[in-house]
């Protein structure tokens, strides 16, 4: 391998798989978290100290997520990628971070609002980012039921193109978010022991 020009992985790095579908998942779970928050006549204070706790992390992990997209070099897009999509495919990936910051940060900001303290892990008390306004919580409540709605359209035209490229296409555009397949085979010959494969001669007794 020339040392000057390393071929470039194929794949996203390693932290950078993690943060993507530990993201996924809590996403999906805060979307459902916040609507039954809405909804629940129950347990309300103990879904809303969760849906806070959680928003804050994925505030973090987003943080973390940007600096370390900044940081290190994505891998080339598989070559079946056409220009267009390229250009689609980076601008629905800036819009995803701008909303992964955003919704933590309006959430934040409608609990300060509120004027409510907003305690989260257990009791960590953060401070207030917004002035006790009643009209600015309005608003910011508006805000936040429109960027989860955002979020749901993203997130969704996101499954559906991979799952396209997935199923229709056959391309390996999903691989790149998945951990290295250590123990796939690339080789066309059968394994070693398969029927096809040559009988391995053994030794004559001494
Ligand atoms: C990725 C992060 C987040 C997502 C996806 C999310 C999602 C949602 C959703 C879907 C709703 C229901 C909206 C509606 O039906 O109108 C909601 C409500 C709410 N969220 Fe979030 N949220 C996030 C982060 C946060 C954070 C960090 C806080 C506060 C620190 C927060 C505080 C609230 C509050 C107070 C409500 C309203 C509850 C009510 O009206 O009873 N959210 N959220």
């Amino acid at each position: 391998m020339n040392s000057a020009h390393p071929i470039p992985p194929a794949r996203f790095d390693l932290l950078a798989r993690i943060l993507h579908w530990t993201m996924a998942a809590l996403i999906v779970a805060m979307l459902f978290l916040g609507a039954a928050l809405v909804g629940s006549l129950g347990n309300y204070h103990r879904a809303l100290v969760l849906h806070e706790s959680v928003g804050v992390a994925v505030l973090v992990l987003a943080l973390i997520r940007i600096v370390n997209r900044l940081r290190r070099t994505a891998p080339p897009q598989i070559p079946a990628i056409s220009r267009p999509e390229r250009i689609v495919a980076t601008g629905s990936e800036v819009l995803m971070y701008a909303l992964f910051t955003a919704q933590p940060i309006v959430g934040w900001a409608l609990v300060s609002a509120s004027g409510a303290p907003i305690r989260v892990f257990g009791g960590v008390l953060l401070p207030a980012i917004a002035p006790a306004n009643a009209h600015l919580y309005h608003l910011l409540r508006d805000v936040h039921t429109f960027l989860a709605f955002g979020l749901l359209a993203v997130f969704t035209a996101h499954m559906c193109a991979v799952l396209a490229h997935s199923l229709v296409l056959r391309d390996q555009v999903l691989n790149r978010m998945l951990r290295t397949p250590r123990f796939r085979r690339t080789s066309t010959e059968p394994a070693p022991g398969h029927p096809l494969q040559a009988p391995v001669p053994t030794p004559p007794d001494s």
